[in-house]
């Protein structure tokens, strides 16, 4: 049964933890999608994993709807949601509601998610009230990056709380709260009528969400992982270790094609 905003939403009230993972293509959102997680966050988090840039900022919304698409084919469970790309949070409410509108028309994701508190209540109110559920990003912004000059735990509590009151008065169906300090964290999925899912955030939120690749030890070598990444599983020595036995394969003249082709029926 494919879930919906509201049923994420009701959640809370039912004391289930919401579980969520990005995804950037068809046979990752598959098989995360049969892993039964509740949501699938096609993240401009892709300009690092993906496209192994140094910030989300370059991300485009034609690169997001390429990846949204595919990714909202493969569930057939999981609610997917796709973030609205630098600069659609900020420009106001007229352009985000323009590129979020074509990012649901051409892609059929569920929600957006758009970074901001206080600053996009607006905005998130334009989007809800133009029929596009949205989830709410509060706490590190990612976007904010060359304002903030890197990527440290939030700990200006009373800002946090009024920008996620604001986001739930807006009308968001969740919020994510990244790298936000473990006590103000609980305090605000206590104050909030709708889930909170952290990131780096402590364990009271309703919600956990991590980048896939993280949690497939898949991140490019270069970026650091994050603290609160947990990793269960090393992609990178598997792929390595499979590409170099393919390579002893071929140099050494036991790539198994050869044989096939001998036992081949000859073609008439
Ligand atoms: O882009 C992303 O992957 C995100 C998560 C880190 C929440 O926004």
């Amino acid at each position: 049964m494919k879930l919906t905003p509201p049923k994420i939403k009701n959640y809370k009230k039912e004391q289930r933890k919401i579980v969520m993972l990005t995804a950037y293509d068809y046979p990752t959102a598959r098989i995360l999608d049969a892993a039964g997680i509740d949501i699938l966050l096609v993240g401009d988090s892709m300009g690092n994993v993906v496209q192994g840039k140094k910030t989300t900022l370059p991300v485009t919304v034609e690169q997001i709807i390429y990846h949204a698409e595919m990714v909202a084919r493969a569930a057939d469970s999981a609610l997917v949601v796709a973030d609205l790309p630098f600069p659609f949070c900020q420009l106001g409410a007229a352009d985000a509601v323009q590129a979020a509108a074509r990012i649901i028309k051409e892609t059929l994701v569920d929600a957006v998610k758009i970074e901001g508190g206080e600053k996009r209540a607006k905005t998130i109110e334009a989007l809800t009230d133009a029929g596009i559920p949205v989830m709410g990003h509060c706490g590190l912004l990612p976007q904010d990056i060359h304002q903030t000059g890197g990527f440290f735990i939030q700990r200006q509590r009373e800002q946090l709380l009024k920008d996620v009151a604001a986001v739930q008065a807006a009308g968001a169906f969740a919020v994510v709260l990244e790298c936000v300090g473990k006590t103000i964290a609980a305090e605000a999925t206590a104050a909030l009528d709708i889930p909170t899912i952290g990131i780096g955030s402590g364990a009271d939120c309703d919600g956990q969400v991590l980048v896939i690749h993280d949690v497939l030890g898949f991140t490019p070598e270069e970026q650091a992982i994050p603290k609160h990444a947990k990793r269960y599983a090393d992609l990178h020595s598997m792929i390595f270790e499979a590409a170099k036995q393919y390579a002893d394969d071929v140099r050494g003249m036991h790539f198994p094609v050869k044989e096939l082709n001998e036992k081949a029926e000859p073609q008439s």
